[in-house]
């Protein structure tokens, strides 16, 4: 297995992984529709890695393009991230998102089996379990409705996957299901950078400390939880991307269909980030309590020791880590990358 396709590349966890598939000897091959991420992004992939890496502007939506890149590279297996992933947005606009996360991941598919691609690793995410019964999650636990139209993109392309490899019995599928992607690269170079305002914790604190926003607001502090603010697994991106070499490997050895929590299996409060990042950083975040923001659950954390017994993977990175690489991203690029 050499040369990678991995849709989505230039974004927040598709560049850290371009970097760790680089990092460990693989070809990869970007394609991205610049949706939510910027092509200097390829820039700084080559300053970091010394390679440029081969990128083709596209929507995976579109077969013809898509089938070209198929075509001029001998791609053995894909990472597929693209996609629309704003849990609020997908709220206000569902047709938008199954329209393009569900076309998407069909078209791809349908263009990978034509070309006889028989490997594809899944972008997925804790948001398929919704609603824990219990915590912390393993991949064993339910899968049954997500609480928004974006986790219930990700319970659909599942099962496609699921049903596509029962039906193609040489294709092997790995469904990653992702906690909470935080940190950025240690270079500072590279990190999440949304549009417009954050909805996630890590980029709302790291734009306070840069004095970008004026306060934290922290969405209720009534949860069934020790200090009343809600619980995630917050697992340093780069440690994310290590996962999906790890799963590559296992990809390798054809074991059909597989499915893994990637998380730190530690549950982290609201409070307890705020002053993990006052420690990484020497900054003081300022904050108010307001209600509790409409779809959160009070836990959500993983179990991933299927995924350290299958791949030999294990997060490496603590969530101080994750903040101080958070904040030296976010100081580096005040206005997110240019
Ligand atoms: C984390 C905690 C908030 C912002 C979402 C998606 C998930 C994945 C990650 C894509 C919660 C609290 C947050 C703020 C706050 N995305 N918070 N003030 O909602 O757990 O997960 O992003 O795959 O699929 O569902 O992440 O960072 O928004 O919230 O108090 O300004 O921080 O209430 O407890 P979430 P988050």
């Amino acid at each position: 297995m050499h040369t990678i396709l991995v849709t989505g590349g230039l974004g927040f966890i598709g560049s850290e992984t371009v970097i760790a598939l680089i990092n460990n000897g693989y070809e990869p091959v970007i394609v991205d529709n610049l949706s939510n991420s910027k092509e200097a992004v390829l820039d700084r992939i080559e300053t970091i890695t010394g390679k440029r890496v081969p990128f083709i502007k596209l929507d995976v939506c579109d077969e013809e393009p898509l089938r070209k890149v198929f075509a001029q590279y001998k791609i053995d297996a894909v990472i597929h991230f693209a996609g629309l992933k704003a849990v609020g947005e997908s709220v206000e606009k569902p047709l938008l998102y199954y329209q393009n996360n569900l076309m998407s991941s069909l078209t791809l598919l349908k263009v990978m089996k034509e070309f006889d691609v028989r490997n594809i690793v899944f972008s997925s995410s804790a948001t398929v379990y919704g609603v824990p019964e219990r915590v912390p999650l393993t991949e064993s636990d339910p899968v049954t409705h997500a609480t928004n139209p974006y986790g219930e993109t990700k319970v659909m392309i599942e099962h496609i996957l699921m049903d596509t490899q029962a039906a193609w019995k040489e294709l092997n599928v790995a469904l990653l299901r992702y906690f909470n992607p935080i940190g950025a690269h240690p270079s500072g170079l590279l990190g999440e950078d949304p549009n417009g305002i954050p909805n996630n914790l890590m980029p709302y604190i790291s734009q306070v400390a840069i004095g970008k926003r004026d306060h934290l607001r922290i969405w209720g502090d009534t949860y069934p939880t020790p200090d009343g603010t809600g619980i995630r697994d917050y697992i340093h991106v780069v440690d994310l991307a290590e996962g999906h070499v790890a799963t590559l490997k296992k990809l390798d050895k054809n074991p059909g269909l597989v499915i893994y929590n990637l998380g730190t299996g530690k549950g982290t409060s609201v409070l307890e980030m705020v002053h993990a990042f006052e420690e990484a950083t020497g900054v003081k975040v300022p904050y108010k309590i307001y209600p509790p923001r409409a779809g959160d659950v009070a836990e959500n954390y993983a179990n991933c020791d299927k995924a350290s017994e299958e791949l030999g993977w294990k997060a490496k990175y603590n969530v101080v880590d994750a903040c101080r690489d958070a904040f030296n991203f976010q100081k580096k690029n005040p206005d997110g990358i240019k």
